[in-house]
């Protein structure tokens, strides 16, 4: 039975775009498209002359995010690619802003068959880029326990990390673990009763990791950070939304060595958060963290 797919609701745009100070005539990369919700904002802010580049490594999602970007026409170039390619990309182009609005959107999250929710039953996948090669499914039938245990530690934030990752060694020696179900079922095992939370699934944690492994969340975030801000022009702003305690220390420690390093200037000495109003329209804005800073 399928359930209903939510349209992506983009989160702190009013912020993100106080933040970019979009104005025709600037370009502006979109490194994360999804449905298109923020870089549409973006397009309305320049017209009628400002340009977006859009980069999205996921089919459904960029399929979502041209029809939402046609009326713009030739102002929005769209790149089915990493964003860690973004400095190729660009050139010798340089840009006025840079949005990175990290992890999952709405859509891939409730699409059936993609395997990133519980809800449901679908094959153990995972993979934003159908054209990679490992999808959860085999990692979670061929890396060692000790290897689960650090991703489910590391990733997940899991306390129970070593016995799931021995529950999951014991279950697929009887047979191979291929679907969202039948990994849930696992961590639900693995997890003493008492120890269940009634706010969150027992099994988010172990999904969250094996998602952030498999698409190997941290190293592209790592290289674009490392790389991204140098096709900024002088006065262009980097604004990164992150949706996990790893990513957000990352950004804040990449933004303050570049301080340092007088290459930037921090713009948000704490993250924005969404207000009180956001997080009750849109739960899935809560955790959302954004962090800004500028060429100089
Ligand atoms: C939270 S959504 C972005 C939503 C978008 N801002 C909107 O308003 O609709 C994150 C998107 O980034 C994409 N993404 C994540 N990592 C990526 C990467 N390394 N390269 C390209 N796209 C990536 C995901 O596929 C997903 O569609």
């Amino acid at each position: 039975m399928g359930f209903e797919i939510l349209k992506h609701v983009p989160v702190l745009v009013e912020e993100v775009m106080s933040f970019l100070r979009c104005e025709p005539g600037r370009t502006y990369v979109d490194a994360t498209l999804g449905g298109g919700g923020h870089a549409s904002e973006i397009l309305q802010r320049t017209a009628p002359d400002g340009v977006a580049i859009g980069m999205e490594w996921d089919e459904d999602a960029l399929s979502e995010a041209r029809k939402v970007l046609m009326p713009f026409g030739d102002r929005v170039k769209i790149f089915r690619e990493n964003f860690i390619r973004l400095p190729d990309l660009m050139k010798a182009e340089s840009a006025d802003g840079i949005l990175l609005d990290l992890g999952l959107s709405s859509m891939q999250l409730d699409k059936e068959g993609r395997g990133f929710s519980f809800r449901g039953d679908s094959p153990l996948d995972m993979r934003m880029d159908q054209r990679t090669a490992q999808t959860a499914a085999d990692l979670v039938n061929r890396f060692s326990s000790e290897e689960l245990e650090y991703i489910i530690s590391h990733y997940g934030e899991e306390r129970w990390a070593r016995r799931i990752a021995k529950a999951i060694v014991q279950e697929r020696e009887r047979e191979p673990i291929r679907t969202t179900q039948a990994l849930r079922k696992v961590v639900y095992r693995a997890i003493p009763k008492r120890f269940h939370s009634r706010r969150i699934d027992p099994a988010t944690r172990t999904f969250q990791a094996l998602r952030i492994k498999v698409n190997e969340e941290l190293e592209n975030l790592r290289k674009i950070l490392d790389t991204g801000w140098k096709i900024l022009r002088r006065g262009g702003r980097m604004c990164v939304i992150s949706f996990h305690s790893l990513e957000d220390r990352m950004v804040k420690e990449t933004f303050r060595t570049l301080e340092k390093e007088g290459e930037m200037r921090i713009l948000t000495k704490k993250p924005v958060t969404p207000s009180e109003e956001e997080r009750k329209r849109n739960p899935r804005s809560r955790s959302a963290k954004l962090r800004c800073a500028e060429r100089i």
